[in-house]
């Protein structure tokens, strides 16, 4: 599935095989959509959300990023979060990050002079990894550094999606979520849920060991 004529051959079985097992599905897409998920993710090939949530469309809103960042003043990622929030009124936001993140890795490394893109984005990222230096400094391996950094990450971003004035004075607000997948065996690690600020810091977790 690696050319784009395979994708459009795949397409049209999909299509096909989506109809017939449901004639009203398609009929439904064109209503509309009512997701009650915003999904903030990394523009990783690896973690398609849809995919590891088994996820049909119409179910998640999904803003996907290098490293699942989300700022503020960053209005791509804000426009998606307003939209999600006031239009659609979702009652969910989830942040999920993935050990193993390229984008978490480079942000420990030197930036790389044919990508000033990516270093301008993820430098909130070296920031973040700068104010835990001690901690990631203490991790037992390279990959643990860049996992640990990885879960600091999407609390990071939790954070900064529970301090928004989008999220916060919406009613009722919606619930952010912080979680994490792992590529070695698929599964999701939730490190945070719920409204309240107090819990967004609790992980404690060691980082985990997928490459
Ligand atoms: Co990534």
């Amino acid at each position: 599935m690696n050319r784009p004529k395979h994708l459009l051959v795949a397409n049209v079985a999909w299509a096909h095989e989506t109809a017939a097992g449901n004639p009203a599905f398609f009929r439904d897409l064109v209503r509309g959509q009512n997701p009650h998920i915003l999904w903030i993710g990394c523009a990783d090939s690896r973690v398609p959300a849809e995919t590891i949530t088994r996820c049909e469309p119409g179910d998640l809103f999904v803003h996907r990023n290098i490293a699942n960042l989300f700022h503020p003043e960053d209005d791509n990622a804000a426009s998606v979060l307003e939209y999600a929030v006031r239009v659609l009124k979702v009652g969910h936001v989830i942040v999920c990050g993935h050990y193993g993140c390229g984008g978490v890795r480079a942000a420990l490394l030197p930036p790389d002079p044919a990508l000033p893109h990516v270093n301008r984005r993820i430098a909130p990222l070296c920031a973040l990894a700068k104010t835990h230096h001690a901690e990631l400094d203490g991790a037992a391996t390279g990959p643990d550094r860049i996992n640990r950094l990885a879960e600091l990450n999407v609390l990071e971003q939790v954070r900064q999606l529970r301090a928004s004035p989008i999220v916060r004075e919406a009613d009722p607000a919606p619930l952010v979520h912080g979680w994490i997948f792992a590529l070695d065996d698929g599964r999701i690690k939730v490190l945070t849920s719920g409204y309240t600020s107090d819990d967004a810091m609790t992980c404690t977790t060691a980082a985990h060991s997928a490459a």
